[in-house]
C-alpha cells in the first residue's frame, strides 16, 4: 500500500510517499480502508520530534474514517464493509494518512451514513478535545455561557457546535471573515481577537462560566479576568507551563479551576466517538473541511496547519 512515512525528524521534507506492507489487524483491531485522514497540529509535533512518536520510521496522522476490510479473530463488534472513524492514532500506533490503517476497536466508532468520510476524519480528534474539554472536565450546562479562542480553527469550531448543542449560550473569537460562519455554526456572540476591549467586549456579553483556552500563553490571564464566579477553564495547550498556574487575584477570589485536557489521555476514545457520531447524524455537529489534499501532498498540508488560516480542518484523501 501507498503510505506517508518520516525516517528521521525534522521538518516537513521528511515525509515521503513509499510502498510499505499493508497492516495486518492485531488482537483488538480492524483493518480500515482510509478515505479520509485530518491533519492535526500535533502531527508536526511528532514529525518534528518534540513529541516522540512509537518509532520510526512512523506514518503521520492522528484520525481516519473509511471502511473495515478485516477484523482481528477476537473483535465480534465490526465487521468488514462498516463504516467508520478512529482517532488517537501516530502516537503509539502507526498513523493514517497511508491507504489502510489498523485501528484498536477502542479508538474507533461507526460513522452514520450520512456523514461523509472527510467531515468524518475532520470530526475525530478535535471533536473527542472539545468534548473533553467542555463536557467531560468542564461540566457544562445548558444556558451557561461559554467563551470559545479562536473559534474557527479546529478544535474551536467544533467546539463552538458542541456548546450550542449543549444548550450553552456561545461567545467566541474569529478574525472577522470567518463571523458570517460561526453565527451559522451556533456561536451568539463573535468577537475578533484583534480588538484592544477584547475583555469588556467579552463580558458584555456575558461571563463565561467555561472558558476553552487553546493559547494559555496569550489567554490565560484573559480568561481569569472575565470568567464568572466558579468559572472552569479547559487549558488544551501551552507553551510555558508556568502559564498554568497564573499569580492572578482574580483565580483565587472567583474559585476558578483549570482543566488540563488532552486528547491522548482521554478514558474512553471510542464512547466519545459514539456521542459525536450521535450529534453529527441529528446534524448538531457539521464538522468543516477547508481543503483537501493528495497522499503526496501531506507535507504541504502539514505546512499550511500551523501557517495557514482556514475554517474548520484540513484532510488528505488518500
Ligand atoms: N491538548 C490536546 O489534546 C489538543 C488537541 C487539539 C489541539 N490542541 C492544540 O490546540 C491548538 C489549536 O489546535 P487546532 O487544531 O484548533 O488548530 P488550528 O486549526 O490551526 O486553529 C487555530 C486557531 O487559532 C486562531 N488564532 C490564531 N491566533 C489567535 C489569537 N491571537 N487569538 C485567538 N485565536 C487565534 C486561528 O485563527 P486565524 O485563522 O484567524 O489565525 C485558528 O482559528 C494547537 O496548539 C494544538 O496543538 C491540543
Amino acid at each position: 500500500m501507498r503510505a506517508v512515512r518520516f525516517h528521521d525528524h525534522g521538518g516537513p521534507e521528511q515525509l515521503m510517499v513509499e510502498d510499505v506492507d499493508r497492516p495486518t489487524p492485531g488482537d483488538g483491531e480492524v483493518l480500515v480502508k482510509v478515505r479520509a485522514a485530518a491533519v492535526n497540529p500535533v502531527d508536526t509535533y511528532f514529525r518534528e520530534g518534540s513529541y516522540r512518536p512509537g518509532g520510526l520510521p512512523w506514518v503521520p496522522g492522528s484520525d481516519a474514517a473509511g471502511v473495515v476490510t478485516a477484523v482481528a479473530d477476537d473483535v465480534t463488534d465490526y465487521d468488514p464493509g462498516d463504516r467508520v472513524f478512529a482517532t488517537a492514532l501516530g502516537n503509539d500506533h502507526q498513523g493514517t494518512c497511508a491507504e489502510y490503517v489498523a485501528v484498536p476497536t477502542d479508538r474507533l466508532a461507526r460513522l452514520p451514513d450520512r456523514v461523509g468520510f472527510a467531515a468524518g476524519a475532520a470530526g475525530a480528534l478535535v471533536g473527542v478535545t472539545a468534548w473533553q474539554a467542555l463536557i467531560a472536565q468542564c461540566g457544562l450546562e445548558p444556558g451557561e455561557r461559554v467563551l470559545v479562542h479562536g473559534g474557527s480553527g479546529g478544535v474551536g469550531h467544533v467546539a463552538v457546535q458542541v456548546a450550542h448543542a449543549a444548550g450553552a449560550r456561545v461567545t467566541t473569537t474569529a478574525s472577522p471573515e470567518y463571523h458570517g460562519d460561526l453565527r451559522d455554526l451556533g456561536a451568539d456572540d463573535v468577537l475578533d481577537y484583534r480588538r484592544d476591549d477584547l475583555a469588556d467586549a467579552i463580558r458584555e456579553a456575558g461571563q463565561p462560566d467555561v472558558v476553552l483556552d487553546h493559547r494559555l500563553d496569550d489567554y490565560l490571564g484573559l480568561d481569569c479576568e472575565v470568567a464568572a464566579f466558579r468559572g472552569r477553564i479547559a487549558a488544551i495547550g501551552n507553551t510555558d507551563a508556568a502559564a498554568t498556574f497564573p499569580d492572578v487575584p482574580a483565580h483565587r477570589g472567583k474559585a476558578l479551576t483549570v482543566h488540563h485536557v488532552s486528547m491522548f489521555n482521554t478514558p474512553d476514545v471510542a464512547r466519545v466517538l459514539q456521542r459525536l457520531a450521535a450529534l453529527m447524524d441529528r446534524g448538531a455537529l457539521a464538522p468543516q473541511v477547508a481543503r483537501t489534499y493528495d497522499l503526496d501532498e501531506v507535507s504541504e498540508a502539514q505546512e499550511a496547519v500551523v501557517e495557514d488560516s482556514f475554517l474548520g480542518k484540513l484532510v488528505v484523501e488518500p
